[in-house]
């Protein structure tokens, strides 16, 4: 009987060895694999392979069966974009819209999953977020998706030295487009209060703030000040009051609707001079010495920083992220290429806007309007005598 006991609490003993030998070596095994797939996906999608904006992906797949890129390209800019619009001038607009503020989205358009809105450009990243074009989504659908929802965006805009002549046009081209419907809070960072127009008449729901920031000698260090300056008022004030935040530079005007369409948690605006290039030609910073360096096998587009906005705490993330990377920089000595664009470029790579804005959202006047895929210029830079309004060459 003893013996029989003894083997007993023998084998019991050793299954219990045997189970907390399995839990231990799964649990390590998974651990690391986690560790390796981890990185693995890091290398990956920092080197991954670059999308076209101007190559839609599914078309360029059959058309490159057959023979190359531009001829699809021309062939989907004959067809059925603009067809389809005009199909919708038919439809008269105020209807339709009373009809929709009684039965919201239910009546809306049905999207044909076998017809895409746009052929001749990239409406999709690799990594599934939006790319906003004209003609991609409905106005009415999206206002009706947002505007029950009570939002406030604040927009940060710097208007310091000489730029305050631009806040006039930009405030009032503004008010006529720029997320119209929604509460909105301006807030201009400014060393000249007494600068900033005080007729500008804004809407119900709008509101300006005059933060005084001091001014710097060289219009580089305004620029590249933004990122703490706007991080810091995140964190102070800025995240009670509202959902979602847009930084936007001054020098600018609206020309089209900017709506809740540009909505998302990190959102980024593709720069007008650079789309059609690969991005071995993008003028990310590529000097190792700066925190901003992107070697030239990486990135995905090159945004320009005259528009970027998201929620909150992803553009506080941002911002604050830039505003230390600029300041390791200074601390040695270095400026990056294009200042905190270089830096928003850099963490961009690394954290994938959710949803990117097509240079519509970020033209320049200086480019004309006769890009074919541009259907509607919706915010332009002006064109400015740089050595009149900048405080050094
Ligand atoms: C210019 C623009 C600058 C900067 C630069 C990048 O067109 O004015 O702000 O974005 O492109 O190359
Ligand atoms: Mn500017």
């Amino acid at each position: 009987m003893p013996i029989r006991r003894e083997h007993f609490l023998l084998s019991l003993v050793m299954a219990g060895v045997m189970v907390l030998c399995w839990l231990v070596f799964s649990n390590c095994a998974s651990v690391s694999l986690n560790q390796v797939h981890h990185q693995v996906v890091q290398n990956h999608r920092l080197q991954s392979k670059q999308a076209n904006l101007m190559e839609p992906v599914l078309k360029s797949k059959q058309a490159n069966l057959m023979e190359p890129v531009l001829k699809s390209k021309q062939a989907n800019l004959m067809e059925p974009v603009l067809k389809s619009k005009q199909a919708n001038l038919m439809e008269p607009v105020l209807q339709s819209k009373q009809a929709n503020l009684m039965e919201p989205v239910l009546k809306s358009k049905q999207a044909n999953l076998m017809k895409p809105v746009r052929t001749d450009v990239l409406t999709v990243t690799p990594w599934l977020a939006p790319v906003v074009w004209e003609g991609t989504f409905d106005p009415q659908v999206i206002d009706e998706a947002f505007m029950s929802q009570n939002l406030t965006i604040a927009t940060t805009v710097f208007a310091v030295g000489k730029y305050t002549r631009f806040l006039r046009d930009f405030l009032e081209s503004a008010e006529k487009h720029f997320m119209l419907g929604l509460d909105v809070h301006y807030y201009v960072f400014t060393d000249m209060p007494d600068d900033v127009p005080d007729n500008v008449t804004l809407g119900v729901g709008r509101l300006l703030s005059i933060v005084r920031v001091p001014k710097f000698d060289r219009w580089q260090e305004i620029s590249l000040r933004r990122m703490e300056i706007i991080q810091t008022a995140i964190k102070d004030y800025i995240h009670q009051g509202a959902n979602y935040i847009f930084c936007l530079d001054v020098d600018m005007r609206f020309h089209g609707r900017v709506g809740p369409e540009a909505l998302g948690r990190l959102v980024a605006a593709i720069h007008p001079w650079f789309y059609m290039y690969p991005r071995s030609q993008y003028p990310y910073e590529r000097r190792t010495v700066s925190k901003a360096y992107i070697p030239q096998d990486q990135g995905d587009f090159y945004y320009q920083a005259n528009i970027f906005g998201g929620a909150l705490e992803d553009v506080h993330r941002l911002t604050k992220t830039c505003s230390e990377h600029l300041e390791v920089d200074r601390s040695v000595g270095v400026e990056a290429v294009w200042q905190e664009e270089s830096h928003l470029n850099w963490y961009l790579v690394r954290n994938k806007p959710t949803k990117l804005l097509s240079p519509e959202y970020v033209w320049d006047d200086a480019k004309g309007r006769d890009a074919k895929e541009i259907k509607l210029v919706r915010f332009s830079s002006v064109i400015k005598n740089k050595a009149e309004v900048r405080e050094n060459l």
